[in-house]
């Protein structure tokens, strides 16, 4: 490793390492060197002239942004010049700006308003005229108010950088420069917001958050993002008990500021106006009436009862949504009380395979850090940018700051192909057969990260790992899920053959499909899950019970009904696709509906059942799950501050997973299941594409 260079701040005489920039060793010295283009983890760009220091022996005032610390460099941030030179600079930033700060969505949390407070100078020696360009919308999520813009490229270089869409560039020169859509005058892009996230003022705006409220009129809410599986943090600004805002500015999670358009804004379906808020039964008629919770619940503990009393066969289909508690919840619920194996959910990814190929070797499953860190991934079937957008972030940082090679074995082009080394197309689907043209640059990879979709399941999960094993490297491996908590379901034993943690069930009972086509089931319940969406079930004696929270397909098929809550409106934890458990935290109560593990509890306590169920809290509940499940021995205390990796399951998982269930929706940045046709924010997006696709 190199020498560290020494250097003195404000006379304080640091080290950093060669390279350094001294806007960087500042901050971690805790001097703040005020700035707007600079940006870490983004290009260099030197446009805006705030960041300007003294360096002695130097004729000029230096730009610390772009300034590496030498050996001996004396540096001054707060001088008289300095001082000026900040005022300066913000007084040229504010010759057009408009200061139209009491309606701007930013006032509160806006840089330029910072510094300008802290900088800036009382009045201005500019009396133009201003130069006036009216506001333009460039898509349902994106607006752009000209005059507010600073100039500072941020919102362009996230755009080409880290999101890799390359959707915002810039036209005229000069005092009428401004942003514009690389692509006529709307966007045709990923609709992430990272673009207005990072923007320091005003001037890009969300279509889902503009002129809601004022920032300091908020409540912020750190929980995780419930669309698909790669576990976002999102922090959620709530009002009045109204989720109004998502972002993740404090960097807190493991996805730091990272979140697509579903994490940000798509938790609209929240309060759609078609939530179920009150318990339903079906009435002599017929049809679904509301009924109070009481009398639903004690509908369901008699028929229950009933069923179970007389030996009667029981299905039950959960969630790769709902929490690790209410999973663990629902199969306790299912194998001691109504004792039957009959509960599955919707398989999106083959872990279980892979666990039993990686057993008795550890350190094999990567963490979404190893998809930053590790130098070299493989990526199989996926189109990460579309489907699993954080991870695809994350290998698209690693590319850009480590050089990381990227490898793509894909049915049809993906957008890794820009960056990757060697991309190789298996329009027939035969991506295992292409590995081998592989090996050779593979092998030479010192660590390597494969990553694979529901392409690969069953016997050809063992074929990749052998295929791995064999490159005589450092492989670690990314089971591609779709949903939110696909793998905690599997991980708590929302399968008919596996118990929590990986236990074979002895005799498994029917998979989800069994259940639907089975025509002697006495009663089915559905928690979560909208199965009837692909067809009717065949039982047509079942007492049906369904917990949702729209009337879904499987909803309309209920005799009783009853609201649950999202998981903006429950505590618990859940899992992503590397195995980090992370926790829910309610951010808002919903009127009428409660948590699915409140729900059960309930029923459990109505069929005089509380005792053997034990209590429905979640963190009762997740110390159940620290005690019982494989892997998941972590004090809720860590899994509160931060992700916590599972431990793998170091051991044969003795059955076969059923490669035959496994696949995967192939949800779209704009679609989520269910959640997905609730979200405003998604359908505008979905609708405004089709409208310029026809004009375009
Ligand atoms: S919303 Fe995202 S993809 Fe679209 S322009 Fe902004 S940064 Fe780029
Ligand atoms: S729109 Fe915002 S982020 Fe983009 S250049 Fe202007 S001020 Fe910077
Ligand atoms: S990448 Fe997945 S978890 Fe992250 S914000 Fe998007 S949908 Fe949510
Ligand atoms: S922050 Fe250094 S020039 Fe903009």
């Amino acid at each position: 490793m190199a020498d560290p260079i020494k250097f003195t701040i404000d006379g304080h005489e640091l080290e950093a390492a060669p390279g350094t920039l001294v806007i960087d060793a500042a901050k971690r010295a805790g001097i703040e060197i005020p700035s707007f283009c600079y940006y870490e983890g983004y290009s260099l760009q030197a446009a805006c002239r705030m960041c300007l220091v003294e360096v002695e022996k130097m004729p000029k005032m230096q730009v610390a942004c772009t300034l590496p610390v030498g050996n001996g460099m004396v540096i001054h941030t707060d001088t008289d010049q300095v001082r000026t030179a900040r005022k300066y600079t913000l007084e040229f930033l504010l010759t057009n700006h408009p200061l139209d700060c009491p309606v701007c969505d930013k006032g509160g949390e806006c840089e330029l308003q910072d510094m300008v407070f802290r900088y800036g100078a009382g009045e201005s020696r500019f009396t133009e005229t201003k130069i006036h360009v009216d506001e333009q919308q460039w898509s349902p999520v994106v607006f752009y108010d000209g005059p507010r813009c600073i100039l500072c490229f941020r919102c362009v270089r996230a755009c080409n950088e880290g999101m890799g869409v390359n959707a915002l560039g810039v036209v005229n020169r000069g005092a009428v420069s401004l942003i514009a859509p690389n692509d006529g005058d709307h966007l045709n892009c990923d609709e992430c917001g990272q673009c207005i996230d990072i923007c320091p003022v005003g001037a890009l705006t969300s279509g889902a958050y503009r002129y809601q409220t004022r920032p300091w009129e908020m409540e912020h809410v750190g929980t995780i993002c419930t669309h698909c599986s790669n576990g976002c943090k999102t922090t959620l600004g709530v009002r009045n008990d109204q989720i109004i805002r998502g972002n993740n500015r404090d960097r807190s999670g493991i996805n730091g500021e990272f979140l697509c358009i579903k994490g940000r804004y798509a938790f609209d379906f929240s309060d759609h106006a078609e939530r179920l808020q009150s318990p339903m039964i079906r009435a002599a008629n017929g049809k679904l009436e509301p009924a109070s919770w009481s009398k639903a619940l004690s509908t369901i503990a008699e028929k229950f009862g009933q069923i179970k009393a007389r030996d009667g066969k029981f299905g039950v289909i959960g969630s790769n949504h709902t929490t690790n508690e209410e999973n663990f919840y629902l199969q306790k619920f299912a194998r001691q009380a109504l004792g039957t194996n009959n509960i599955d959910h919707h398989r999106t990814g083959d872990a279980v395979t892979l666990v039993d190929a990686l057993s008795g070797t550890t350190g094999k499953l990567a963490t979404t850090q190893d998809l930053y860190d590790r130098k070299a991934f493989l990526i199989i079937g996926a189109d990460l940018a579309i489907e699993q957008p954080f991870i695809s972030f994350q290998i698209r940082a690693s590319q850009r700051h480590h050089d990381a090679h990227i490898y793509v074995v894909t049915a049809a082009g993906v957008r890794e192909d820009q960056y990757a080394t060697k991309s190789i197309r298996t329009p027939g689907g035969s991506e295992l057969a292409a590995l081998p043209q592989l090996r050779d640059a593979l092998a030479a990879e010192p660590e390597l990260v494969i990553l694979f979709n529901d392409s690969v399941k069953g016997e050809d999960v063992r074929k990749l790992v052998a295929f791995g094993q064999s490159l005589g490297n450092a492989v670690s491996y990314c089971p591609l899920l779709d949903y939110s908590n696909s793998r905690g379901a599997i991980d708590m034993g929302l399968l008919p053959e596996l118990l929590p943690g990986f236990q074979a069930s002895g005799t498994p009972g029917l998979t989800v499909g069994e259940m639907l086509a089975a025509d002697d089931l006495d009663a089915v319940w559905i928690i979560g899950a909208n199965p009837l969406k692909a067809g009717p079930l065949q039982s047509k004696k079942a007492f049906v019970v369904v917990q949702d929270m729209f009337l879904t397909e499987s909803a309309q098929r209920a005799d009783v009904l009853l609201p649950a809550a999202s998981a903006y409106e429950k505590n618990g934890t859940v899992t992503n696709v590397c195995g980090e458990v992370q926790r829910l935290k309610r951010a808002i109560s919903t009127i009428g509906a409660k948590p699915d593990l409140e729900i059960i509890g309930l029923i459990a306590k109505e069929m005089g059942l509380a005792p053997q169920m034990g209590p429905w809290l979640p963190e009762t509940v997740y110390n159940e799950i620290r005690r019982t499940v494989k892997g998941y021995d972590i004090p809720l205390a860590l899994v509160t501050v931060g992700a916590q990796q599972t431990a793998p399951v170091n051991g044969r998982v003795g059955v076969e997973s059923r490669p035959d269930l496994i696949w995967s929706a192939h949800d779209t940045l704009f679609t989520s299941g269910t959640l997905g046709r609730y979200s405003k924010i998604l359908n505008s997006v979905i609708e405004s594409r089709s409208t310029h696709a026809s004009h375009d």
